[in-house]
């Protein structure tokens, strides 16, 4: 599978012509998100992992041959932030959220051993309110016996109310578990017909 890296955006202004679908993955710092794209593409060090703080601002597209963007978005909820960087990414992603037109579906990455925040609740909401899809994927599955997770699955989903109507997705960056069936579910919300997964 081809992928690569196209762009960082720190305004509106940056971002790709909204020419394809695009999926979005959204979460709090450190769950996972930069891991799981790289999951996704099979390669280690696609987007970035953390450690940098000026590019965790930014929104980063990633282009799946020519017929998707991928999307990583900055993580929210660091406790540490100063105020104006956390304010500034809320008006980024919002911004983004409200008026990015090929938006198909948001993955939303929950660690698994935690219950959704209220800001993870606060996005689905926003994308119920959008009409945009999310797609909840609980990560870091390694970190939990095999005998939890189910259990950790139903008490996340009933965290989040009744606004996703697809069953959490068990989800290992370390392990690639759930990774054949995130593709599966991308595609179908990208609307691609036949769904990629060679690598
Ligand atoms: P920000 O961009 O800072 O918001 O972080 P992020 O959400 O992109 O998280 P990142 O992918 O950088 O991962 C954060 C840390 O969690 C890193 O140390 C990863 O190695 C670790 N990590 C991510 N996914 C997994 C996973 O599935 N299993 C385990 N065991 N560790 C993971
Ligand atoms: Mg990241």
């Amino acid at each position: 599978m081809d992928i690569k890296f196209v762009t960082s955006a720190g305004r509106p202004a940056g971002f790709p012509a909204a020419d394809r679908p695009e999926v979005a993955f959204a979460g709090r710092s450190n769950v996972g998100k930069s891991s799981l794209i790289n999951t996704l593409a099979n390669r280690k060090k696609l987007a970035r992992a953390s450690g940098t703080p000026g590019r965790t601002q930014l929104i980063n597209f990633f282009a799946v041959g020519d017929a998707l963007y991928l999307v990583d978005l900055p993580g929210y909820g660091f406790a540490r932030a100063p105020v104006e960087v956390r304010q500034s990414w809320m008006r980024l992603v919002r911004n983004y959220l409200e008026n990015r037109t090929t938006l198909s579906a948001v993955v939303v990455i929950i660690d698994i051993r935690r219950d959704p925040s209220e800001a993870d609740r606060q996005l689905i909401r926003k994308l119920h309110v959008m009409n945009v899809p999310p797609l909840v994927v609980l990560t870091k599955a390694d970190k939990l016996p095999r005998g939890r997770m189910a259990s950790r699955a139903s008490s996340i989903k009933r965290g989040i109310e009744n606004l996703v109507p697809e069953p959490p997705l068990i989800f290992s960056s370390r392990t690639g578990e759930g990774r054949e069936e995130l593709w599966k579910r991308i595609n179908i919300h990208a609307g691609r017909v036949s769904p990629d997964n060679r690598t």
